[in-house]
């Protein structure tokens, strides 16, 4: 029987179109094969939204995200609308999107490809092996506390304002994915916070620990964000699962994505209780190389293949693209950002291409 999915494409901005346009290609080729089809309804985000309809996320965009089984993003933002105020920013209509679907639990993981061990930073015999999971809370902490903006003091002297706060309902759920994560990895979750100097971090650290008991075959720890950030360059493997908060995890997760060489390599899932999630890579719309056919889609396209696995619940589907993924770095393929010597460098729809051979 075939399987129909509807699903909405976010290209975005900067290289997204690009790297989106092979990830579908992909998603079609293995479709075929499976039995599976896919309506694609293609929607505006970010900058792109900005220059067509005036605002980030137009009403539009999120009804067809509501209405659709999974959402794919590429990517958002650029210098042009850098300069904008905040409400205006492409990073305000991301934020909009993953807080008008309720996606609280973003899952980003750092697997070093060994085929791309040499181009990691670091040293080979510091990296091999990595493969964790930053599981990071994604619609409360400091990006949405309460009071936010910039005030005027009694002076008059302007006083920006963030808030960083959780609710104990908002740990207890991300606390419970990543107990869940971890359970399905190598069972070790550390909880990442600044509790020695945050009250937030105080009430973070205490309800995980009391979540623990309901976990007893999960190993938990507890480490500061200063020391987390310090010990995933000294000694990344002693991480499996990690869970943190909205802006610890923003940080960790870009230096565990830089542990793998390329932040270019890695797909990212972001998940509510119900309803569709959303898929993206971890990197950013790079404008700087935009519609020069030298963007990595293989993010993209591993964020396809986490559609399928986690959003649309066809392992074999993710299966084969993940191994179609390996297939072509094991034949030498390389983008720009992954390139060593002695091996092929291809443009972002020679990539494509390189995948879909792959997959046949
Ligand atoms: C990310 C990005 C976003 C974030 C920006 C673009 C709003 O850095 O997904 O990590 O800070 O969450
Ligand atoms: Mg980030």
């Amino acid at each position: 029987m075939t399987q129909h999915y509807r699903i909405t494409l976010l290209p975005g901005d900067g290289i997204g179109p690009e790297i989106m346009a092979v990830a579908v290609k992909v998603m079609q080729v293995v479709g075929q094969h499976l039995n599976l089809t896919f309506e694609f309804q293609e929607a505006l985000i970010g900058g792109a939204a900005i220059d067509a309809t005036g605002e980030p996320l137009p009403a539009k965009t999120l009804d067809l995200c509501k209405s659709s089984d999974a959402v794919l993003l590429a990517a958002i933002g650029g210098y042009k609308w850098d300069t904008l105020p905040r409400h205006l920013r492409p990073e305000t209509g991301l934020l909009a999107l993953r807080a008008g679907l309720e996606l609280f639990a973003n899952l980003r993981p750092a697997k070093i490809l060994p085929q791309l061990i040499d181009a990691s930073s670091l040293k080979r015999e510091v990296v091999e092996g990595v493969d964790i999971m930053v599981v990071r809370e994604l619609t409360g902490g400091i990006y949405f506390g309460q009071p936010k903006g910039v005030f005027a003091t009694e002076t008059g002297e302007k006083r920006g304002v963030n808030t960083m706060a959780y609710t104990e309902s908002e740990i207890d759920r991300i606390g419970r994915v990543a107990f869940e994560t971890a359970r399905k990895r190598r069972k070790q979750l550390c909880s990442v916070d600044k509790a020695n100097v945050l009250e937030v971090s105080q009430l973070w650290r205490d309800r995980i620990t009391a979540l623990a008991s309901e976990y007893p075959d999960v190993e938990l720890s507890h480490m500061y964000v200063d020391n987390a950030a310090m010990q995933l360059v000294r000694n990344p493997r002693q991480f499996d699962t990690i869970v943190t908060g909205n802006l610890f995890g923003d940080i960790l997760s870009d230096e565990a994505a830089m542990l793998t060489g390329s932040i270019g390599m890695l797909p990212s899932a972001s998940m509510g209780a119900s309803g569709p999630g959303l898929f993206e890579p971890v990197h950013g719309s790079a404008p700087d190389i935009a519609e020069q056919d030298k963007a990595n889609p293989l993010a993209q396209v591993l964020s396809a293949a986490m559609m399928l696995r986690y959003g649309l619940n066809q392992p074999e589907a993710a299966d084969r693209i993940e191994q179609a993924v390996m297939k072509v770095l094991d034949e030498g393929k390389r983008t720009g950002d992954i390139m060593s010597e002695g091996m092929t460098l291809l443009g972002c729809q020679a990539m494509g291409e390189a995948l879909v051979q792959a997959l046949d």
